[in-house]
């Protein structure tokens, strides 16, 4: 029987407040839910920065019965006199809202500590005074809080994989942010009793993802037969995770991890950079002369790798193969050329010249393989 079983937030008619829900892997996640179409309704609170696009939620919107099950609302985690509300409206709070670039953290860190701290800050406060009222019998049941965290609070992981049960060593502003944030959730847990827990997730790629990420960066500059920038010895290491899986991987925990918990989502797809970029150009059939070595991200993770026994003890594990999986991605790209020119606009050519503008002026040819 799941730890959750027979709570507000696995019942048919289920309300969610999914924040950063217009983002890449919260939209995922809502059009994954909403399409089962058993009843669930979901209200998104994003605040649409460049990141943002209600365009990611369009799927939903072009189906009737979907539509009447979402809200939007516009709107700042960091701003109480709009999450009170919707947080005592939810049976349960699902945590995507975050600034999520490690680049855009080396340039400019206060947006990621305001929406990584303070944003959930709010959104715990809001589920305490939630509690208080179940205390005094004015709300019949507890919330669930899901903060949906990143395999890089724990660093850069030389050798083995991380446990749960590992010391947090972030080493960006994005990655103490994102360590901050979990642990401010954990400590309501263990201070006011908030129903918490904690996902970290492995690097993401798929449909949606905005082009500054490595994969849409590359596929999306690749399609134009643009530079491919890649930092250092294009050695450093990750694991790959299908969007899909990421989704899916925070509703189960959502439906059945234990209050709490923290769980590790990876995929079990660890790859050199190097090899997703020579993966990439044969998917998009463009020649290795694209890629271009430039400096590298200051204090870059040399690799990423969690243990994911726990998660599967929970009955979830990832199951989209990396080929099939950027293959599919690839193929969305190709289809999608306004959504990725609408992404790549407005502050992008301001960011692609800070980012990249010095950095592919001295770039040398990269060797391949
Ligand atoms: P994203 O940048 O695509 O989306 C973030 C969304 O949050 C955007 O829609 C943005 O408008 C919204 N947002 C930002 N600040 C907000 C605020 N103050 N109030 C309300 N909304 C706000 O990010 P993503 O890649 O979808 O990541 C989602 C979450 O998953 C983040 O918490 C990130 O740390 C985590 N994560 C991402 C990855 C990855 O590889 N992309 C991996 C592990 C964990
Ligand atoms: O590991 C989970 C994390 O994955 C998430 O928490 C973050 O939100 C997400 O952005 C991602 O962080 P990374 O820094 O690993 O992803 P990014 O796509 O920026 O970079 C992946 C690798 O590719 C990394 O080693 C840096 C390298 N890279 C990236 C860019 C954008 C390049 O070599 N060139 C580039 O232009």
């Amino acid at each position: 029987m799941s730890a959750t079983s027979g709570s507000p937030w696995t019942a048919p008619g289920a309300r969610l407040l999914v924040t950063g829900g217009a983002g890449f892997i919260g939209s995922q996640f809502v059009r994954q839910i909403l399409a089962r179409s058993d009843g669930t309704r979901i209200t998104v609170l994003d605040k649409l920065t460049y990141a943002g696009s209600e365009a990611n939620l369009e799927p939903v919107r072009a189906d009737a019965e979907q539509a009447g099950r979402l809200r939007f609302i516009k709107g700042d985690i960091a701003d109480a006199s709009v999450v009170e509300q919707l947080v005592a409206d939810a049976d349960a709070v699902v945590n995507f809202a975050a600034e999520s670039h490690v680049d855009r953290s080396i340039l400019d860190p206060e947006a990621f500590l305001v929406t990584g701290v303070i944003g959930v800050h709010v959104l715990l406060e809001a589920c305490r005074r939630e509690s208080e009222r179940v205390s005094s019998g004015l709300r019949p049941s507890a919330q669930r809080f899901v903060q949906v965290s990143t395999d890089e609070v724990y660093g850069s992981v030389e050798t083995g994989q991380s446990l749960e049960t590992d010391a947090l060593a972030p080493r960006s502003p994005y990655s103490a942010a994102k360590a901050a944030g979990e642990l401010l959730a954990m400590s309501y847990h263990v201070t006011y009793g908030i129903d918490v827990v904690v996902t970290r997730g492995s690097n993401t790629y798929g449909p949606y993802q905005h082009p500054e990420k490595l994969i849409p960066l590359f596929v999306t500059n690749a399609l134009q037969d643009l530079p491919l920038p890649l930092y250092g010895d294009g050695l450093q290491r990750r694991d790959w995770l299908h969007v899909a899986d990421h989704a899916g991987a925070v509703e189960h925990v959502l439906r059945h991890g234990v209050a709490g918990e923290i769980y590790n989502a990876p995929a079990g797809i660890e790859l050199p950079n190097r090899e997703v970029v020579r993966r990439i150009l044969e998917a998009t059939d463009r020649p290795w002369s694209l890629v271009r070595t430039v400096e590298d991200r200051p204090g870059h993770d040399r690799r990423y790798a969690m243990d994911g026994s726990k998660i599967e003890a929970l009955g979830w594990r990832a199951s989209v193969g990396f080929d099939d999986g950027l293959a599919r991605t690839v193929e969305w790209f190709r289809a999608n050329e306004a959504w990725w020119r609408t992404a790549r606009s407005g502050d992008w050519d301001a960011y692609y010249a800070r980012q990249y503008g010095a950095r592919l002026a001295e770039s040398r040819a990269t060797e391949a393989g």
